[in-house]
């Protein structure tokens, strides 16, 4: 069986979905479960956007030795630079040299000639061939460009050092069967296609992201990139765990094989939607909560006889597994680092230590811990910088009633540890709570999202709360869950709040050249 690579950009395409703001703990937590998860090239970012980029970068180079770590550049000799530093000290170095080539984007956005486009997209490729051992280039708007443009600056490219193309469908505009064609063309008419790998990379804009994926492996890609859960910019990029389940249950039909290791899958998947604050949605599928769900009585009556009857992916295939233990207010400390590890994580001991009091608090209000708990308590102190000054909630009171307005009382201590209390009102009890804070906090905060959520099933699951604020001005996503709605209400105001204050305590270099 033929083999794709598969290059996720969750990193990198995914964190430019609206809203989605990762530190770095997140990125370095998620950048190990998809080594887990077995792909083969992951885009750790864009080094020279910004220093936080380029640290969270350089640190997942440094870390993953499963796979090859990439980042974007521009194509620019600076842009290749800072990657380099960036990426140099990784398992495989590898670039991604991106440059537009449909009229629309050289005529408005560029503002160069095809030529033009050409020489800089040649320049790029060789400077970057100097450093890096593997270098990728992507021609942005591929679907929209004219066909014999792309075989031209192709060839050019290739000979200058690239050992990857990328047609990517930018604006997820193409069809399977259009898409198909391109890659037959270009396989076709570029005279040196054989020295490299063709690789799709597809947006979900109608909805057609991963069958233009598929159909670009049945003409020749041997490279896929999307993401998890489908995140990205827009409408999101293709869903890898889809397109890699696909070709794990309709291998009669398209006969390739990944190194994802599918049981990875919803633990990746999970771990992506909590840390990126983006739901899945019920019925998504492979990863959605209904995947697996048979509500009518023909079907129920059928899946007991025989799975098969209306079951074509089975949950263990991607790692649901219902028969798990719970904890309870008798397990001890091995018991629990036990399943910290069974779950994925890694902890050192302090985390250890915090995670384990976090989970006795829970066992003090509720009777059995599940395994969607322990994950939401595991990645929140894994996620959370230990050094950090922080606004950190000391006691909080809300009082409600039909007849009073709400109001609520908060104590805190200031990143500076002083402690501060005050009371505040509001429409409701939320809404107290972050005139409360908003007073308390030296910043302008204003909020823009909130949405609300349990983990798991039962009257007592915890509450998990995922907001979207500006501070100062400054776009910063923060989530918190704890057993009360208001609680963890109040935690994800906090840690998006706190979120910048660690931004403004980093160094602010330019260039790491
Ligand atoms: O969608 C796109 O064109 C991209 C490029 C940077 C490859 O993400
Ligand atoms: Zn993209």
């Amino acid at each position: 069986m033929a083999h794709v690579n598969v290059f996720d950009t969750t990193l990198r395409d995914g964190e430019q979905s609206a809203g989605v703001n990762l530190n770095r703990l997140e990125k370095i937590e998620i950048a190990k479960q998809l080594e887990r998860l077995g792909v083969d090239i992951m885009e750790a970012g864009f080094p020279a956007s910004s220093q936080e980029d380029f640290e969270a970068v350089k640190e997942i180079a440094d870390t993953i030795r499963g796979c090859s770590v990439t980042g974007l550049a521009r194509a620019h000799k600076r842009d290749i630079d800072i990657a380099w530093e960036a990426l140099k000290g990784g398992a495989e170095p590898r670039l991604h040299i991106f440059l537009a080539t449909s009229p629309i984007h050289m005529t408005h956005k560029l503002k160069k000639t095809p030529d033009e486009v050409v020489q800089t997209a040649v320049e790029a490729v060789a400077y970057a061939k100097e450093k890096f051992p593997y270098v990728q280039w992507s021609a942005e708007d591929a679907c929209r460009s004219d066909y014999d443009f792309l075989v031209h600056i192709i060839e050019k490219v290739i000979d200058a050092g690239a050992s990857v193309i990328n047609l990517p469908d930018t604006v997820g505009y193409t069809t399977p069967d259009e898409y198909g064609r391109m890659f037959e063309y270009i396989k076709a008419n570029v005279p040196n296609i054989d020295r490299v790998i063709l690789s799709a990379h597809c947006h979900d804009d109608l909805g057609m992201a991963v069958s233009n994926s598929l159909s670009a492996i049945e003409h020749g890609a041997r490279q896929i990139e999307g993401t998890i859960n489908g995140i990205g910019e827009r409408a999101g990029n293709a869903a890898l765990e889809e397109i890699a389940v696909a070709l794990q249950i309709r291998q009669d039909r398209f006969n390739f094989q990944t190194n994802m290791v599918l049981k990875e899958i919803k633990r990746t998947s999970d771990l992506v939607s909590r840390l990126t604050g983006m739901m899945v949605p019920g019925n998504k599928a492979v990863v959605g909560r209904n995947a697996f769900a048979h509500e009518s009585g023909i079907h129920q009556d059928g899946v007991l006889k025989e799975a098969s009857t209306y079951e074509i992916i089975t949950p263990a295939m991607v790692g649901i597994d219902s028969n798990r233990m719970v904890l309870g207010k008798h397990s001890g400390r091995h018991a629990f680092k036990q399943k910290a590890v069974e779950l994925g994580f890694e902890l050192n001991e302090s985390k250890l230590k915090e995670a384990f009091e976090s989970f006795k608090n829970l066992t003090g209000k509720k009777k059995e811990v599940t395994d969607d708990d322990l994950f939401a308590i595991l990645t929140d102190t894994q996620t959370e910088y230990d050094d950090q000054p922080k606004y950190e909630m000391k006691a909080f009171q809300v009082q409600y009633g039909s007849i009073n307005r709400p109001t609520a009382t908060v104590l805190l201590t200031r990143p500076d540890g002083e402690e501060v209390e005050k009371a505040n009102t509001g429409e409701g009890s939320v809404e107290a709570i972050y005139n409360t804070l908003d007073d308390l906090i030296d910043a302008d905060v204003h909020l823009k999202d909130y949405q609300l959520s349990s983990v798991g099933k039962g009257r007592d699951a915890l509450a998990e709360v995922h907001v979207q604020l500006t501070v100062d001005g400054v776009p910063a996503s923060g989530r918190g869950s704890a057993q009360d709605v208001l609680e963890a209400s109040a935690h994800a105001f906090l840690n998006a709040v706190n979120r910048t204050l660690y931004r403004k305590h980093q160094p602010v270099q330019e260039a790491q050249v």
